[in-house]
């Protein structure tokens, strides 16, 4: 009976960090599509760079975590995502896809620029 218990509590576990896998198992490709097919490069740019509507989201994103619940209760002016607009996961690949952003280079190393 005891072992039972143990076996429904391991069960359980497995199958918690499990859906953890999925939800961090992120692609960076699928997550450009999401981002142009969702409409955020609209106000944010192709690669996140900011525009005249929206602020700049890459490089170096802010954490998932924010963006997550920013993203879900916004009321400023951009339109709220709920989950039924865009999951979790997808936004999870929209992150990696932000955090796949190089760096421009340093202004120094232009020629023009660097005075
Ligand atoms: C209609 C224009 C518009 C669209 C479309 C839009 N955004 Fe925004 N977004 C904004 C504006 C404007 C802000 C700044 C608003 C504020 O701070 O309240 C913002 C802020 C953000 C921020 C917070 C930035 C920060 O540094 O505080 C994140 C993250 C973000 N948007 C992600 C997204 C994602 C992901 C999408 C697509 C799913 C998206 N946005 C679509 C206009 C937009």
């Amino acid at each position: 009976m005891k072992t039972s218990i143990l076996f429904k509590i391991a069960a359980l576990a497995v199958m918690l960090f499990g859906a953890q896998v999925v939800c961090l198992a992120q692609s960076a490709e699928k997550g450009k599509e999401t981002f142009i097919k969702n409409g955020c490069w609209q106000c944010h740019g192709f690669v996140g760079q900011g525009g005249i509507t929206g602020p700049k989201l890459a490089p170096d994103p802010k954490p998932f975590e924010f963006i997550n619940v920013f993203i879900r209760h916004t009321k400023g002016p951009m339109p709220q995502y709920s989950e039924k607009i865009l999951s979790k996961e997808d936004l999870a690949d929209i992150h990696a896809y932000l955090a796949s952003i190089p760096k421009g280079p340093d202004y120094s190393s232009i020629p023009l620029l660097a005075k």
